[in-house]
C-alpha cells in the first residue's frame, strides 16, 4: 500500500507507478533530502511538536540510511515514488513509530522546493572550482605569450595586432563573470522554502528561522504560494550554465580553427584529438567540437524550463517534477566539458612563428600608419585615405608596408619619414596600445595579475 492509503480504495496501477516516478534521477538528492529532514526534525523537537527520543530515533535513522546509501548497501528501491517517500518509507521501516512522525508540519512540495535548493546551492560550489582551474591555466599560458603577437580579427578578416595572451585573457574574463554569475544565483537559491507547507503553510509552531540557519540558508521565504512553486533560481542556474557554454563553444570554434592548416596558430596534444578511421593523416578536433554541439542542449534546457514553467497557475504542480531532469542534465555537461576543455588548454602547442607570420600579412598595421600622420598634422580622414591607397600599392606590387619604400610613401605623402618604419612594426603598434583595456603587455601584465586577484577573492 502506497503512503497516501488512507484515501485510495486500491493500489496505483503499475505503468502509472512507473509513469508517475522520479526517483531515478531524484535519487541524487539523497543528502540534501537526508540534510533538509535533519533540520527539519530538530525543529520539531525544539518546538515541542516531536520528543527528544523520536528525534534520537530519526537522527539515528537518518544517519544510517546516508552512509548506507554512500557505502552501496542501501540501494534505491525503483519502485518508490521519489527520494523524498524513499527516504521517509526506509526511515518508518526501522523506527515504525518514530519514522511517521518526521513528516508533521511538511509536504513534499515544501521538501522538494527545499531540497533542489540545497542541491543548486551545493553543486554552484562545484562549478566555481571548475571555472577557476580554467581561469588559472588562461592565465598561466597568458603571463608566457604578452609578447606573443597574432592578428586580432574582426569579421574573421585580419584587423589590428594584439598578442595571444590579449586573446586568452578575454576568455578568462568571460569566465570571472560566469563565477560572479553562479554567485548572484546563490544568493537567491540559499533561502528556506521550508515550512511552506503544500501551499499554505501548517498550524503547527514551527520555527522556520531555526530550520534556514541549521542548514547554513540565509533567509527564509515570505509566501507559502511561492515558496513551493518557485523555480527562478533553477532557470537561473540553467541560464548561467548555457552561458558558461557559449563561453565554451566560442573558445572551441577558435581552437578549432587554429588547429586547422590554415592557421595552424595551435596543435592540440595527441590525447585531445582523435584520428580518422579512413584517412591516415587526420588529426581532428573532435573534444572542441563536442563542447561546441553540447552547449545546444543546455541552451535547450534554459529554453525547456522556462516553456514548462510559464503557464502553471499557483502552487505546486507536478509539472515541475520536470525541472530536475533538464537542470541536472545541464549540470553534467558543464561538468563533462569544463575539465576536458581546461586539460585541452593546458596541453596544446602554442606556434608563436604562426601567429607572427599571420600578423604579418593582413596589413593589421594600417591604422597605425594612418596615426603616424595624424600625429603629424594630418586629419584622420586624409591620413585614412593615404593609407588605404598604400595598402592598394602594396598589394599591387605584393609588399607590405615594412617593405614599401621610403620614396614610395613619399610620393603620397611629404610628411613621411625614416621613422614611419619604427611607428608600423608590429612590436610599436602594440606596446602604444597602452590604453587600459589594451594588448600593450605592460598593461597586460597588470591586467593578468588582476584578474588572478579577482578570481582568488571569490575563494577566500
Ligand atoms: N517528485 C516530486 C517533484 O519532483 C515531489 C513533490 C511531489 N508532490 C506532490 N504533491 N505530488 O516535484
Amino acid at each position: 500500500m502506497v503512503l497516501w492509503a488512507g484515501r485510495f480504495s486500491k493500489d496505483v496501477d503499475e505503468d502509472v507507478n512507473a509513469f508517475n516516478s522520479s526517483i531515478s534521477f531524484d535519487c541524487r538528492m539523497y543528502q540534501q533530502d537526508i540534510q533538509g529532514s535533519m533540520a527539519h526534525a530538530k525543529m520539531l523537537c525544539q518546538q515541542g511538536i516531536i520528543d527528544e527520543q523520536a528525534l534520537k530515533e530519526i537522527l539515528t535513522g537518518l544517519t544510517d540510511i546516508l552512509n548506507e546509501i554512500n557505502d552501496g548497501t542501501l540501494l534505491f528501491d525503483p519502485n518508490a515514488e521519489d527520494i523524498h517517500m524513499f527516504v521517509e518509507s526506509e526511515l518508518t521501516k526501522r523506527y515504525p513509530v518514530s519514522g511517521k512522525k518526521l513528516h508533521t508540519g511538511r509536504s513534499r512540495n515544501d521538501q522538494v522546493a527545499l531540497d533542489l535548493r540545497l542541491y543548486v546551492r551545493d553543486e554552484i560550489k562545484e562549478v566555481k572550482v571548475l571555472l577557476k582551474n580554467l581561469i588559472d591555466v588562461l592565465t598561466s599560458l597568458a603571463s608566457a605569450h604578452t609578447e606573443t603577437i597574432m592578428p586580432g580579427y574582426t569579421h574573421l578578416q585580419r584587423a589590428q595586432p594584439i598578442t595571444f595572451a590579449h586573446h586568452l585573457m578575454a576568455y578568462a574574463e568571460m569566465f570571472l563573470r560566469d563565477i560572479d554569475r553562479l554567485c548572484d544565483v546563490e544568493k537567491r537559491a540559499n533561502v528556506s522554502p521550508l515550512g511552506c507547507g503544500a501551499l499554505a503553510t501548517t498550524t503547527y509552531p514551527l520555527d522556520r528561522f531555526m530550520v534556514a540557519d541549521t542548514l547554513g540558508m540565509s533567509d527564509i521565504m515570505y509566501n507559502s504560494l511561492d515558496g513551493v512553486s518557485d523555480r527562478d533560481y533553477a532557470i537561473e542556474f540553467a541560464n548561467a550554465l548555457a552561458l558558461i557554454m557559449v563561453h565554451l563553444s566560442r573558445f572551441s570554434e577558435e581552437i578549432i580553427l587554429w588547429c586547422s592548416w590554415e592557421f595552424k596558430f595551435i596543435d592540440l596534444d595527441d590525447a585531445y584529438a582523435t584520428g580518422s578511421s579512413i584517412m591516415p593523416q587526420k588529426k581532428n578536433p573532435d573534444i572542441a567540437e563536442l563542447v561546441r554541439g553540447k552547449s545546444a542542449r543546455v541552451i535547450n534546457h534554459v529554453s525547456g524550463l522556462l516553456t514548462m514553467m510559464k503557464g502553471l497557475p499557483l502552487a505546486y504542480n507536478k509539472d515541475m517534477q520536470e525541472d530536475k531532469e533538464q537542470l541536472f542534465d545541464a549540470l553534467d555537461q558543464v561538468k563533462l566539458c569544463l575539465p576536458v576543455f581546461t586539460d585541452m588548454i593546458k596541453t596544446m602547442t602554442v606556434h608563436k612563428d604562426k601567429m607572427r607570420d599571420a600578423a604579418a600579412r593582413g596589413f593589421i598595421n594600417a591604422t597605425d600608419c594612418a596615426d603616424y600622420l595624424t600625429k603629424k598634422g594630418v586629419p584622420f580622414r586624409d591620413a585614412y585615405k593615404i593609407t588605404g591607397q598604400l595598402v592598394a600599392k602594396c598589394i599591387e606590387d605584393q609588399l607590405t608596408l615594412e617593405t614599401l619604400p621610403l620614396d614610395v610613401y613619399k610620393s603620397y605623402s611629404d610628411i613621411f619619414d625614416e621613422d614611419v618604419y619604427t611607428a608600423i612594426a608590429l612590436e610599436t603598434c602594440l606596446k602604444n596600445r597602452a590604453v587600459i583595456g589594451g594588448p600593450s603587455p605592460a598593461v597586460e601584465k597588470d591586467n593578468i595579475m588582476r584578474i588572478q586577484k579577482k578570481v582568488g577573492d571569490y575563494f577566500d
